[in-house]
């Protein structure tokens, strides 16, 4: 089973960024972590603080992959161009966000993505990403 996580803009700052919303993990920490728990699992991660760059990905992996894991970050809130990506492609793409945006500014609750998406996990920290990987295991 191939399956993708594609971080948008500022993820690449995780336990550097805001620890109290996002904690003090590291992506590269948290992703060797997770590769070791799933083996059965061909499991890559794409960051990028381009949108065009997060669609050009959405469209190389959306016709083969098994499954994607988007948190599209700010352009979550923002990008029907990455909305539109989503829609676009094949594979299912489970959106996922570290911490619980509807209990957070209100310009965080709206989601280009949602509409689109196989399900949404947020709120549960790193393990957000944990959980939607689960969601293409079950
Ligand atoms: C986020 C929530 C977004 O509102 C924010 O812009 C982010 C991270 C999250 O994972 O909680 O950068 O997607």
């Amino acid at each position: 089973m191939k399956i993708i996580i594609i971080n948008g803009p500022n993820l690449n700052l995780l336990g550097k960024r805001e620890t109290q919303i996002y904690g003090d993990q590291s992506f590269e920490e948290f992703f060797l972590m997770i590769k070791q728990k799933f083996p059965q699992v061909t499991l890559s991660a794409f960051q990028s603080n381009i949108e065009g760059e997060l669609i050009d990905k959405l469209q190389e992996v959306g016709f083969s992959y098994d499954g994607i894991i988007l948190n599209a970050a700010a352009y979550t809130h923002t990008s029907v161009g990455i909305g539109d990506a989503v829609k676009a492609i094949e594979t299912p793409v489970v959106e996922v966000h570290i911490s619980n945006t509807l209990s957070r500014e209100e310009f965080r609750h709206q989601s280009y993505i949602a509409a689109h998406a196989k399900g949404i996990i947020q709120g549960f920290g790193l393990q957000s990403y944990e959980l939607a990987l689960q969601s293409f295991l079950a």
